[in-house]
């Protein structure tokens, strides 16, 4: 009896909660083009191996939570020149969305699904490749690698 009630707790609390994803540049093909996205500084990042933070996404409706272990709450933000950025207390947000019906989604900010990052500045252990989306015409660099964000839900 008492075993069946914490089944049904179980189940409505899964049924509340939203879904989670861990985001991934897809720079090449397969598997191994895939790049888990990070936290450093103020920034969404990838390559790092040292000195970041893994997270997760989370749509609220409104708001792209961004979980990350020993920080508080985190949103996604997009800057004007479209560097992604993060924002402490969490802050509604318009323009992101997961789209798809499969268990890896694409992340897309205002109908695009292009993100990117600049190669041409110093790029290394302190200086991770920071992505940025393609809002206009143009990219804020000579060179940049185009890739999308695979959403996996967790
Ligand atoms: C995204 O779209 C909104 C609404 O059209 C617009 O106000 C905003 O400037 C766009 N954001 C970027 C970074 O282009």
């Amino acid at each position: 009896m008492l075993f069946k009630s914490l089944s049904i707790l179980t189940a409505a609390t899964a049924a509340l909660a939203a879904d989670q994803y861990t985001l991934k540049a897809a720079i090449g093909p397969g598997a191994t083009g895939l790049k888990p996205l990070q936290l450093h500084g103020n920034n969404i990042v990838y390559g790092l191996t040292t000195g970041y933070s893994d997270f997760r996404a989370e749509d609220d409706g409104n708001t792209i939570k961004l979980i990350a272990q020993g920080f508080p709450g985190l949103s996604l933000d997009v800057a004007q020149d479209g560097e992604l950025i993060f924002k402490s207390p969490p802050e509604p947000k318009e323009g992101f969305s997961f789209k798809g019906d499969g268990l890896v989604k694409d992340f897309e900010f205002n109908d695009s699904q292009e993100f990117y990052s600049c190669i041409d500045e110093t790029v290394g252990p302190l200086h991770p490749p920071i992505v940025y989306v393609k809002t206009g015409d143009k990219y804020g660099c000579k060179n940049p690698v185009k890739f999308t964000i695979a959403a996996t839900k967790e």
